[in-house]
C-alpha cells in the first residue's frame, strides 16, 4: 500500500494488558520505557547486551568481549571468548530446574493424536540421537541435512546437532528431491536425517526413512562450543538463481532469539506459545525451537494446516492448549478471513494475548480481521519485520508499549540502528516522511556471519551495495510519526505466502525443458498469497506451443514442482514470441510486472528496448487470457 493511503489512526495499547488483575505485567509497559532501553541498547552497547546475554543464557565459560568488527569489513563477532552451547541451553537447564514442564506440545494433523513431551523427557530423546549421530562418526563442524516433517523428532534433531557441535542444515520438507541434493551438496552435508513420512491435511507426505539406529540412552554431554561457532546453516533465494546458504553463529543467534520471545511476544513463564511456521523456514528455527524453549517456555508444533479437518483448527488448537502467544503469516490471516467468521465463532480464544504475523506486509483488512474477530480488541498485534538474515525480529512492536497502526512494523527492536537510503546515492534519509531503501547501520547479535563457503557472496549482497550497512532488500517509508512501513522488495526475491523464491531459480528450472528457449518470471499481486508467480515463456523455434500449448504450460508446471517444490509452481504461463529486453540483452521484469498489473500507462521509457514493439504485443497477450 502507498505510504500516502495509509490509514495513520494510532491504536493504543488494549488496557487489558496494563492490567495486573487480568495479564502479566509486561516487561515493557510504556513508549518511553522503551525509547529509554532503545537509547541505552545504541549509546551502550557493551553494558545492555553483555547484561542481557549473562541474564538470558547460561556459559561454560564468560565472554570479555561483548562486541567486535563491524558491517564495513563483514568481521561481526559478539561475546567472544564465550563458550556455551544452545542445545544446553534449550533443554538441560530446564530439565534441571522443571524436568516435568512440557516443552513440546505436538499438534498433530489428526487433532486427536495430540502428544506433549517433558523437558526431562526431550533431554533423553536429545541424547539418545545425539549418540546415534556420534556413532556414525558426525563431530564438531560437520554438517548435517535435516529433511523431516512437522513432528517432534524434528526439533530433537537440530537440537541433537547443537549438542554435539554439528552445523544443521534444515530443508523444508516442501523442496523437492532435487532442491534437497543441491543443498545436500553445496554443504557438503555428511548425514541426512529424515523420516518415513509425515502428514499434513489429512494426506501423507512421504520423505524416506530413517537409517539410524538409537541406542539405550545415556548422558552426552554437550559440547562446549565458542560463541562464534556456527550454529546452524539455513538456505535461502537471493536474486540469483543459486540459493545461499546463509549462516548464524551460537551465541548471537540464540540470543536474539530467545531476547525477542521475551520482549516482543512478553513470554512470561507459563505462557503456552503457539508459532504456526515450519520448522524448514526461519521462523520455525527461531519461534519455535531455538526462543521458547531457550526460555523454558512451552512450545506448540503444528503439523497441520489451518483448514485441517475444518477451517477452525487454528482456534479450537487455541482453546484446548490455551495458547497465550499466537504467531502466523499474514496469507493464513487472509484465507481464513475469506471463509468467514463462523468458524472462529464458538471457540474459546480468551487465553490470547498477543497475537503475531511474519513474512509479508500485513493489509489493514488483514489486521483489522486478526484484532478484531481474533483478538477481540484485547491482544496486542505484533507484525514482526526480519529475515532468514536478521536472525530474529528487527522491527516490531513490543506489546505493552508500543502503540501501532495497521499495516506498519512499527519501531526497531533493541540494538537495531536503521536508515532510509536513497537507492540512487545511497545517501541516509535524514528525518521522518521519507521513502527509500532500507538498511541497519550496526551490527546486532543475530545477524548472519556469512553464506557458507562464500563469504564474498555475502559481503557483495549484504555489505558492498552500501557501504558501512547491511542492506535487506526491502524498501520501505519512515512516517510522519517515525513509523516504518516495509513496501517489499526492491530485487529480483518474490514472497508467495511469506516463501521467499528467487525469479532466476524459478526460470531456470523452466528453460531446463527442452521446448524452452527463455523465460522470465515475475511476482503478481494475490489476493490470499500475497505474490504469485507468472511466467512468460519463450519457446525454440519449431516447438510453437500453438497445438500443444495446453499441455507444454502443465508439464512446465510440473516441472518446477519437481525441481524447487510444489510452492514455487506458477500460477499462470504465457507462451509468447519474444521478451522485452535492453540491447544489451537484460531482461526488463518491470515492463512485465506493469503489464500484469494493468498499468500500462505508466510503462516508463520502452525506447531503451532492443524491439519497443514486443510490448504492445505482450499486452494483447496479457489482455486476452
Ligand atoms: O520482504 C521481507 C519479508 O520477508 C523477507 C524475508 O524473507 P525470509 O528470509 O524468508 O524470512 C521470512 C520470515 C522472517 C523480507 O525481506 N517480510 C518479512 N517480515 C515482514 C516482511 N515484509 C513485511 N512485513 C513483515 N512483517
Amino acid at each position: 500500500m502507498a505510504e500516502d493511503q495509509a490509514d495513520h489512526t494510532i491504536y493504543p495499547v488494549p488496557g487489558r494488558l496494563l492490567d495486573p488483575a487480568q495479564c502479566p505485567e509486561p516487561y515493557i509497559s510504556s513508549m518511553e520505557q522503551y525509547k529509554e532501553m532503545y537509547r541505552q541498547s545504541l549509546e551502550q552497547p557493551d553494558e545492555f547486551f553483555g547484561k542481557l546475554a549473562t541474564e538470558l543464557l547460561s556459559w561454560f565459560q564468560p565472554f570479555q568481549t561483548v562486541q567486535h568488527g563491524g558491517l564495513r569489513h563483514g568481521d561481526v563477532a559478539w561475546f567472544v571468548e564465550g563458550q556455551l552451547n544452545a542445545s544446553y541451553n534449550c533443554v538441560d537447564r530446564h530439565a534441571l530446574a522443571t524436568p516435568d514442564k512440557v516443552a513440546i506440545i505436538y499438534e498433530a494433523d489428526e487433532p486427536n493424536h495430540s502428544a506433549k513431551i517433558t523437558y526431562g523427557e526431550l533431554l533423553r530423546q536429545v541424547c539418545q540421537l545425539a549418540g546415534a549421530l556420534r556413532a556414525h562418526d558426525i563431530r564438531k563442524g560437520d554438517i548435517v541435512a535435516i529433511y523431516m516433517p512437522m513432528i517432534p523428532e524434528v526439533v530433537i534433531a537440530l537440537l541433537a546437532c547443537a549438542r554435539i557441535g554439528a552445523l544443521h542444515s534444515v530443508v523444508f520438507a516442501g523442496f523437492s528431491a532435487e532442491a534437497l541434493r543441491d543443498r545436500v551438496h553445496d554443504a557438503c552435508s555428511r548425514l541426512v536425517l529424515t523420516a518415513d513420512q509425515g502428514r499434513r491435511g489429512g494426506k501423507t507426505i512421504d520423505t524416506k526413512k530413517i537409517e539410524l539406529p538409537l541406542r539405550a540412552s545415556s548422558t552426552i554431554f554437550s559440547e562446549s562450543m565458542n560463541s562464534e561457532d556456527p550454529l546452524f546453516l539455513l538456505y535461502t533465494s537471493g536474486s540469483t538463481g543459486k540459493p545461499k546458504g546463509v549462516m548464524h553463529t551460537t551465541a548471537g543467534y540464540l540470543l536474539g532469539a530467545m531476547a525477542t520471545v521475551k520482549y516482543v511476544f512478553d513470554y512470561h513463564p507459563g505462557d503456552i506459545f503457539a508459532c504456526m511456521a515450519d520448522v524448514g523456514w526461519i521462523t520455525g528455527h527461531t519461534y519455535i525451537v531455538y526462543g521458547p524453549l531457550g526460555l523454558g517456555a512451552t512450545t506448540v508444533l503444528f503439523e497441520s494446516i489451518p483448514t485441517y479437518p475444518n477451517p477452525s483448527r487454528y482456534w479450537e488448537m487455541i482453546a484446548k492448549h490455551k495458547v497465550t502467544q499466537f504467531y502466523t503469516a499474514p496469507t493464513a490471516i487472509r484465507a481464513l478471513r475469506r471463509l468467514g467468521d463462523e468458524w472462529v465463532e464458538g471457540h474459546d480464544l480468551s487465553s490470547l494475548r498477543v497475537l503475531g504475523t511474519v513474512g509479508e506486509p500485513i493489509n489493514p483488512e488483514a489486521w483489522h480481521w486478526y484484532n478484531n474477530t481474533i483478538g477481540k480488541n484485547r491482544c496486542a498485534i505484533v507484525d514482526t519485520y526480519w529475515q532468514t538474515e536478521t536472525g530474529s525480529h528487527i522491527i516490531t512492536p513490543l506489546p505493552g508499549a508500543i502503540p501501532t497502526k495497521a499495516g506498519s512494523a512499527t519501531v526497531p527492536f533493541f540494538g537495531v540502528e536503521l536508515a532510509i537510503l536513497d537507492p540512487v546515492n545511497g545517501k541516509e534519509m535524514a528525518g521522518n516522511d521519507v521513502t527509500g531503501v532500507l538498511a541497519v547501520k550496526r551490527p546486532w547479535p543475530s545477524i548472519a556471519r556469512t553464506i557458507y563457503g562464500d563469504h564474498r557472496r555475502f559481503f557483495e549482497t549484504y555489505l558492498k551495495p552500501y557501504p558501512g550497512y547491511y542492506f535487506t532488500g526491502d524498501g520501505a517509508t519512515r512516517d510522519k510519526d517515525g513509523y516504518i512501513w516495509i513496501r517489499g522488495r526492491v530485487d529480483d526475491v518474490i514472497n508467495v505466502s511469506g516463501h521467499r523464491l528467487s525469479t532466476a531459480e524459478i526460470e531456470s528450472a523452466l528453460i531446463m525443458n527442452h521446448a524452452v528457449a527463455e523465460a522470465a518470471v515475475i511476482g503478481a499481486s494475490d489476493e490470499v498469497t500475497g505474490q504469485c508467480i507468472y511466467a512468460f515463456v519463450c519457446l525454440k523455434p519449431g516447438s510453437s506451443g500453438g497445438h500443444y500449448g495446453h499441455d507444454l504450460t502443465k508439464e512446465l508446471v510440473m516441472q518446477v514442482r519437481k525441481l524447487i517444490g510444489p510452492f514455487a509452481a506458477p500460477k499462470r504461463i504465457y507462451l509468447v514470441e519474444d521478451l522485452p529486453k535492453t540491447r544489451s540483452g537484460k531482461l526488463m521484469r518491470r515492463i512485465l510486472r506493469k503489464i500484469v498489473a494493468g498499468e500500462t500507462d505508466s510503462l516508463g521509457d520502452i525506447s531503451t528496448l532492443a524491439d519497443p514493439s514486443v510490448v504492445e504485443t505482450l499486452i494483447a497477450k496479457v489482455d486476452g487470457v
